[in-house]
């Protein structure tokens, strides 16, 4: 037997298994002790304008259906308000009459509810995508009593657990008269009166808005103020109007959207951005808004950027929604929303309209739902006005 004052080798083993323990002990009492995170100066849209207005975006059923987790991740972290796409819209919620489908719609709620999100309900009242039984109807006693149970059965069944309701969408023409809908047609003015005093009785503490597109033209905000104050006048509640904001690069100006901001605020109402996406594809036809019955053919000159947005286009759109949320910024007083009509690139409805499957960049997300420049741009306005 050696003696260890005679053994080196002996005396680093020793050492070496010493270090090993001391290593260890070190590793389990700093388990706890992340190390400081890299920082970031970047929050959530969420966050960022939480002084200004609510942050949201249009959804569909894979958010609810669990198909899609990360887009259901990113509205935990980046939006505070959503609206289903489609699937409140008449056809799907009342396919055939009398009979109401509330499964899907039950599912957005309790999602949002879980998530305090408030929910915006898309829509009570709208000529398109309505269902075929409506649109049989010939009597006006009939169409009446059928549009009083659409609305008062929807909206009393999520009485307390909608921030708000899109009671009647796009009841305008562009000249800003009303739009000869079959409930114009058969039932008069008093159809829009009688939607949101019916959706005030079944839930009197929703918001209640008209929703519409082309809200900057001259001719048709005028016909939006006629009819907001008409719907004053006969004493029924409204508390906002949407803008739709289906946008292009250049159009409509920021002139023009300060000018509608400032108009739609003095009737005392709350002003929202409810579908807000910049189309950066040609448009030919100088086709503005939202028409959704508008569809046309494509071609390849129709569709350039099919492969990837190119750089130029990207910082353009940066800009543009730069410039846009500054505006959005400056009127915060007057803005309580402003929605996107989406969230990424990829699942966006203008991929479809006005022309079909093209390759569109309208959000702020890209296909695999990373962050644009856009995004970036619009969280810079916070960023800067903090330094
Ligand atoms: C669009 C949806 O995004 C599409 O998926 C659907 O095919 C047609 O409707 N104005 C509105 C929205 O109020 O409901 C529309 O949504 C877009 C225009």
């Amino acid at each position: 037997m050696f003696h260890m004052k005679n053994n080196p080798s002996a005396l680093f083993k020793k050492i070496k298994n010493l270090s090993f323990i001391a290593l260890l002990f070190l590793m389990v009492n700093c388990a706890d002790q992340k190390p400081p995170l890299p920082e970031t100066k970047e929050v959530s849209l969420k966050e960022s304008f939480a002084d200004n207005f609510l942050i949201g975006a249009a959804v569909n059923d894979a958010l609810i259906s669990l198909k899609d987790s990360l887009g259901a991740n990113l509205i935990k972290k980046e939006y505070n308000t959503i609206t289903p796409e489609n699937s409140m819209k008449w056809m799907y919620m009342e396919p055939q009459q009398g009979v109401f489908e509330f499964e899907t719609a039950d599912r957005y709620i309790d999602f949002s509810t879980k998530n305090n999100i408030a929910f915006i309900g898309h829509n009570l009242v709208w000529h398109s995508q309505l269902a075929e039984w409506v649109e049989k109807i010939t009597s006006a006693e009939e169409l009446n009593a059928s549009l009083k149970n659409h609305v008062q059965t929807i909206a009393a069944r999520y009485t307390g657990k909608i921030h708000g309701w899109d009671v009647v969408n796009e009841a305008l023409n562009e000249d800003g008269t009303l739009r000869n809908s079959l409930f114009l047609e058969k039932l008069g003015p008093d159809y829009l009166v009688n939607s949101f005093k019916w959706a005030e009785e079944a839930d009197p503490k929703a918001e209640l808005y008209y929703n519409d597109y082309n809200m900057t033209h001259v001719e048709k905000r005028k016909g939006a103020i006629e009819l907001v104050k008409m719907l004053q006048k006969e004493g029924v509640k409204i508390d906002g109007i949407g803008m739709q904001a289906h946008w292009g690069l250049e159009d409509p100006t920021l002139e023009q959207i300060e000018t509608s901001i400032l108009a739609y605020a003095d009737l005392g109402i709350k002003v929202m951005m409810t579908e807000l996406d910049i189309t950066v594809l040609p448009n030919p036809w100088d086709l503005e808004g939202a028409e959704v019955s508008q569809n046309f053919e494509g071609s390849e000159q129709m569709n350039p950027y099919s492969d990837q947005l190119p750089d130029s286009v990207a910082t353009q759109l940066a800009k543009r929604y730069k410039d846009i949320f500054e505006l959005f910024v400056k009127h915060s007083d007057k803005i309580s929303r402003v929605t996107f009509w989406g969230i990424n690139d990829g699942h966006s409805w203008l991929n479809n309209w006005p022309i079909e499957k093209r390759t569109n960049y309208p959000l702020l997300f890209d296909r695999s739902y990373q962050p644009k420049a856009a995004y970036h741009s619009v969280l810079e306005i916070k960023q800067d006005s903090t330094h």
